[in-house]
């Protein structure tokens, strides 16, 4: 899906795709710099972050495995709830493993302050956080967040895995919507 394909729902694109996949192998040499000798597991948050763990895995030299959380804190909505449920546990036994976490975005940061707790009490050898999208919101929250992709302002995004109401992506860009799509 592409620009043109949302003809009058799309405002603006924030981020192209060229920037993406240029930030991306930054931190990926940054990752594999800070796990070298390291058996590294990446724990993707679904859906959001199926694009950038898809990209990221690929931009690093590090020999990785992959698992996957489906976690809810949104409803269809945009607004957080701050409830968490757990949809999709991990299949696989964190102790001793180094995780780093793979996120789309953080906004309020409740949904990564809850995972951090859950997975922490695991007891992994590490556990990191690399996010795509950082909101100023997230600022307000002690959490540390090794690695950003990209700090945006505090408006609602959509694409490269970010839905509004399950649609949008399949964007390979982030950007934003007109108003009249969340129901003006
Ligand atoms: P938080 O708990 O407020 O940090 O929200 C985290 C989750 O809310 C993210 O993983 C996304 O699934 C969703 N989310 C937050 N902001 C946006 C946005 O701008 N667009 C799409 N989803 C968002
Ligand atoms: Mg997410």
């Amino acid at each position: 899906m592409q620009e043109k394909d949302l003809g009058a729902d799309l405002r603006s694109v924030l981020i192209t795709k060229q920037e993406i996949d240029a930030r991306l192998a930054e931190l990926a040499a940054k990752i594999d710099a800070g796990y070298e000798g390291k058996d590294l597991l990446l724990v993707g948050v679904l859906k959001g972050a199926v694009m950038v763990m898809a990209d990221l895995a690929r931009a690093l030299a590090t020999p990785v495995t992959m698992d996957w959380m489906a976690i809810s804190s949104y409803g269809a909505g945009t607004q957080s709830s701050g409830v968490v449920r757990i949809l999709k546990d991990l299949d696989t036994d964190i102790k001793d493993k180094h995780v780093l976490i793979v996120e789309d975005i953080i906004d309020s940061g409740l949904t990564l302050s809850w995972l951090l707790s859950n997975l922490g009490s695991r007891e992994p050898a590490s556990l990191e956080i690399m996010t795509l999208l950082r909101k100023p919101e997230a600022a307000k929250v002690d959490i540390d967040v090794k690695w950003v992709g990209f700090d945006i302002p505090s408006e609602f995004v959509v694409g490269y895995g970010l839905d509004y109401g399950e649609k949008y992506r399949n964007l390979p860009f982030i950007g934003t919507l007109a108003p009249h799509v969340y129901g003006g």
